[in-house]
C-alpha cells in the first residue's frame, strides 16, 4: 500500500524494506567477479534470473526444473545480509562448481553509485515498456489484495505509477539511472529490454553470455543457445511444478507462481483506454526521448 512507502534518495520503498536497502547501499561490496542483475519490479527479473543462471551454470541448469530462479539468485536487499552484515563474503557463489555469484536488487542505480562504480562488478539492467510494467504490477498487486476493497483500481495504478508512487519508483528514474550508467561504462553494465529480449532471444542470450565472460564454442553453438532460451521460456519455466505452487515461500512468502502471469509484450491493449495511452505515452516522451532514449512508446 502506497500509504506506507518510505522515500529514500528520490525513491519510494517497502517500509519492510527500507533497512534492507540502507543495509546494501552502505555496506554491500561486490566482488570483482559478481554478476548482479538490476531491474525496476515487473520488468522480467524472474526471466533473467533464470537466463543468467543457465549461462553461468551450463552443466547444472536443470537446477531451474527443481527450483524457483529465486530461490537460486537471492534479491540483495530482501536477504538479511544487507541489513546486518558488512561482508561481501556473506552471499555464497551461485552454484558450488564455479565461483561467481550472482545476486539481484531492485535498488536504482543514483543509490548504488558510489558501490557500483568502484567495483569492476557486472551489472545487467533489464526493463520493459511503461504500459506492461504498469499492468503487470496492477495484476501482482491485486492477486495478492485479501479482500474486494483492498483492490487497486486500475486507473489508481495508472496515477501512482506516473507519479511515481510506487515501491522502486518512479520507474522513468530508475530506468534512465542504470540506461546512463551502460552508456558510461559499457564493459561493465549491460542494459536490454523485455521487448528486445522477447523478439529475438537467441541473439540477445549470446550477447549477455559474451559479456559475461561465457561466450558459446563449438560446433552446435546454435543448440547451446537454443536449450537456454527454450529452458527459460515463460511455457517451460512456468509449467514447472515448483514454480506452479501457490503455497511456496520464493521470496517473503510470495507463491512462487505469482511471477508468471502472461508473459508476452502488449497486454496494456487489453486494459488501457485512448486516453490511459496518451497520457502515459506523454510522459514517456517527457521521460524518455527527450534524453534521446527512443523506448516504450
Ligand atoms: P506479466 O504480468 O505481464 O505476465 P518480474 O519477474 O520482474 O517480477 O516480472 C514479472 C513479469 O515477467 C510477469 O509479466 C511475468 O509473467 C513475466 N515473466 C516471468 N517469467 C517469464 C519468462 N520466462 N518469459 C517471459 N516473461 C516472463
Amino acid at each position: 500500500d502506497d500509504e506506507y512507502l518510505f522515500q529514500l534518495g528520490g525513491f519510494w520503498h517497502l517500509p519492510q524494506l527500507i533497512h534492507g536497502v540502507h543495509g546494501v547501499i552502505n555496506h554491500f561490496q561486490p566482488l570483482p567477479s559478481d554478476i548482479i542483475l538490476a531491474s525496476f519490479p515487473k520488468t522480467g527479473t524472474t526471466w533473467l534470473k533464470a537466463l543468467l543462471y543457465s549461462i553461468v551454470n551450463r552443466s547444472s541448469k536443470h537446477r531451474l526444473t527443481v527450483e524457483n530462479p529465486h530461490s537460486l539468485i537471492p534479491i540483495l536487499e530482501y536477504n538479511t545480509y544487507g541489513t546486518t552484515h558488512a561482508s561481501a563474503t556473506a552471499i555464497p557463489p551461485s552454484d558450488t562448481n564455479h565461483s561467481r555469484r550472482i545476486l539481484s536488487t531492485h535498488i536504482p542505480y543514483q543509490l548504488l553509485a558510489k558501490t557500483l562504480d568502484s567495483s569492476e562488478c557486472r551489472v545487467v539492467y533489464v526493463t520493459r515498456n511503461p504500459k506492461d510494467t504498469l499492468v503487470s504490477t496492477w495484476h501482482f498487486v491485486n492477486k495478492w489484495a485479501r479482500a474486494k476493497e483492498e483492490r487497486w483500481p486500475f486507473q489508481v495504478a495508472v496515477e501512482k505509477f506516473c507519479r511515481g508512487l510506487i515501491p522502486s519508483g518512479p520507474y522513468y528514474d530508475h530506468v534512465m539511472g542504470y540506461r546512463n550508467l551502460s552508456l558510461d561504462r559499457p564493459k561493465y553494465a549491460h542494459f536490454l529490454t523485455y521487448e528486445e529480449l522477447k523478439n529475438d532471444p537467441k541473439t540477445h542470450v549470446e550477447k549477455l553470455a559474451e559479456f559475461l565472460g561465457y561466450p558459446f564454442e563449438g560446433e552446435d553453438v546454435d543448440a547451446q543457445v537454443e536449450e537456454i532460451v527454450n529452458g527459460c521460456s515463460f511455457e517451460v519455466l512456468s509449467n514447472h511444478e515448483v514454480n506452479k505452487a501457490e503455497g511456496f515461500p520464493a521470496r517473503r512468502g510470495l507463491p512462487s507462481n505469482s511471477f508468471f502471469r502472461k508473459g508476452v509484450v502488449g497486454d496494456y491493449e487489453a486494459y488501457m483506454s485512448a486516453e490511459v495511452v496518451d497520457k502515459i505515452d506523454a510522459l514517456t516522451k517527457e521521460k524518455f526521448h527527450s534524453f534521446g532514449f527512443i523506448y516504450g512508446v
